[in-house]
């Protein structure tokens, strides 16, 4: 079992309450924020550069790079953190915040001294409205020690953080359509170039770096303890560790800190408990919520390091690692029905393959869950969701068009039983019982 070291979750270890000020900085807090006003900002982005971090929010984009698109000549810049966590099945960033706040804080400051941002922006979903008000009262504690606002720290930078709910749309998480319900317009993403790093494309027109809750809480931790301490842990091409969100048949679902050098069986099974119910057994994952390719869950995929780079070797992503396990007893048609029902609702509609794409999509599901549709039907739904990919004007096109995709080349037995065969008619799919 790969050793487990808290980064983002460090009060684990030290047994100290971080929703406390005095007991953060008793154990580290604000020393990564001290080292990095002590430097040059390109040295801090260096310093992320060399450390590897990768951006949790799905892409895994280096961070730092993305840091030193910014230009240097342009006089106002914004630093945003994204913690919209709208992904299915992620409930990560919100722990973060609930239990270390200040290690977010830190690293948005230390973020925003980089790129020469003096506003910064945290965007939480609506419901996070709770979480909004405690990072609130964070940011008040902080300023009563010189930690925000003028001056920080006697350094002569000044940095104000603000923080903004949204009102509730999944598309909001998507960088642009974020920046644009930031502004106060209607959550749609915006046509690229110009990118958000560039004049013209980020906030309000000026230069701009959006970054997840979880990527830039390990920040802190890079800039006290170096770039090469972080790069040692994890996997060649995925530094560091990651907040594993698991749900569905398990034992024991949760949020799980491991390095990303850890294999799916050590989660699911050794930490997970294993299949929720006796008797069952895996029978499918989704490591990246309803967004990423499902895999079938057997022994090649439990032997498989929840890395960026070995789950793409298995035909998926790790994106946000939002699993959902799914044992013997779930029927796959259902859950592309599912999916597909999600991503219809949250399209925005600003494009046609998207806003057209998932009614036709949803519409032809509907029908061979009925036991209605014809063999031609599966066809019919492969070939409007291969139109959909990569002709979509934001990733959502992409992610609707997914599940079936997949789910049709994992598990085609699973949707062929529900189609007629010589005009003869079909199963219908069993719905599970309220509560599974
Ligand atoms: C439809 C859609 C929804 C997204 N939702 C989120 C989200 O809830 N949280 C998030 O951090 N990134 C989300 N992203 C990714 C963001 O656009 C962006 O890549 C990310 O915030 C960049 O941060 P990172 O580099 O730290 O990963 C979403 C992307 C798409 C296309
Ligand atoms: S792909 Fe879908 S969500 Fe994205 S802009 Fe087009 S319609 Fe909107």
């Amino acid at each position: 079992m790969s050793e487990t070291k808290h980064i983002l979750l460090r009060w684990k270890d030290v047994k100290a309450d971080f929703r406390k000020l005095a007991e953060y900085r008793k154990h580290e807090g604000f020393e990564g924020l001290k080292k990095a006003l002590a430097a040059k900002p390109e040295e801090v982005i260096d310093v992320v550069k060399n450390s590897g971090l990768r951006g949790r929010g799905g892409a895994g984009f280096p961070t730092g790079v993305k840091w030193s698109f910014i230009p240097k000549q342009e006089p106002i810049k914004y630093f945003v953190v994204n913690a919209d966590e709208s992904e299915t099945g992620t409930f990560k960033d919100r722990l973060i915040m609930e239990t270390n706040p200040y290690q977010l804080l830190e690293g948005l400051l230390i973020g925003a001294y980089a790129i020469g941002a003096h506003t910064a922006y945290i965007y939480l979903r609506g419901e996070f409205w709770d979480i909004a008000a405690q990072l609130d009262a964070c940011i008040e504690e902080m300023r009563k020690e010189g930690l925000v606002g003028k001056n920080i720290l006697g350094s002569g930078y000044d940095c104000e953080i603000y923080t903004h709910l949204g009102a509730g749309a999944y598309i909001c998480g998507e960088e642009t359509a974020l920046l644009n319900s930031l502004e106060g317009k209607l959550g749609q993403p915006r046509v690229r170039p110009p990118f958000p790093a560039n004049k013209g494309g980020g906030l309000y027109g000026e230069p701009t770096v959006v970054n997840n809750v979880e990527t830039i809480a390990n920040v802190p931790w890079i800039m006290t303890h170096g770039a090469d301490a972080y790069k040692a842990i994890g996997t060649e091409q995925s530094a560091g560790t990651k907040l594993y969100c698991v749900s569905g048949h398990v034992k024991k679902p949760g949020v799980y800190e491991l390095p990303f050098s850890a294999t799916f069986r050590e989660l699911l099974v050794d930490i997970c408990g294993g299949p929720s119910v006796e008797g069952r057994s895996f029978k499918a994952l989704l490591p990246s919520g309803g967004s990423g390719p499902i895999v079938p869950l057997n022994d090649k995929v439990l032997d498989t390091r929840m890395s960026y780079e070995d789950t793409a070797k298995i035909g998926t992503i790790i994106g946000s690692a939002s699993l959902i396990v799914m044992d013997d007893s779930v029927d796959i048609t259902w859950v592309a029905s599912k999916v597909t029902k999600f991503f219809k609702h949250e399209s925005c509609g600003k494009c046609t393959p998207c806003r057209e794409g998932t009614y036709w999509l949803d519409k032809v599901i509907d029908r061979i869950m009925a036991g209605e549709g014809s063999e031609r039907d599966i066809t019919l739904i492969e070939n409007v969701a291969k139109n959909m990919a990569g002709i979509t004007l934001c990733a959502l096109g992409e992610f609707a068009a997914n599940p079936i995709i997949h789910t049709i080349k994992q598990f085609p037995d699973d949707f062929k039983q529900h189609v007629k065969k010589d005009g003869k008619a079909a199963k219908p799919v069993a719905l599970p019982a309220a509560g599974d």
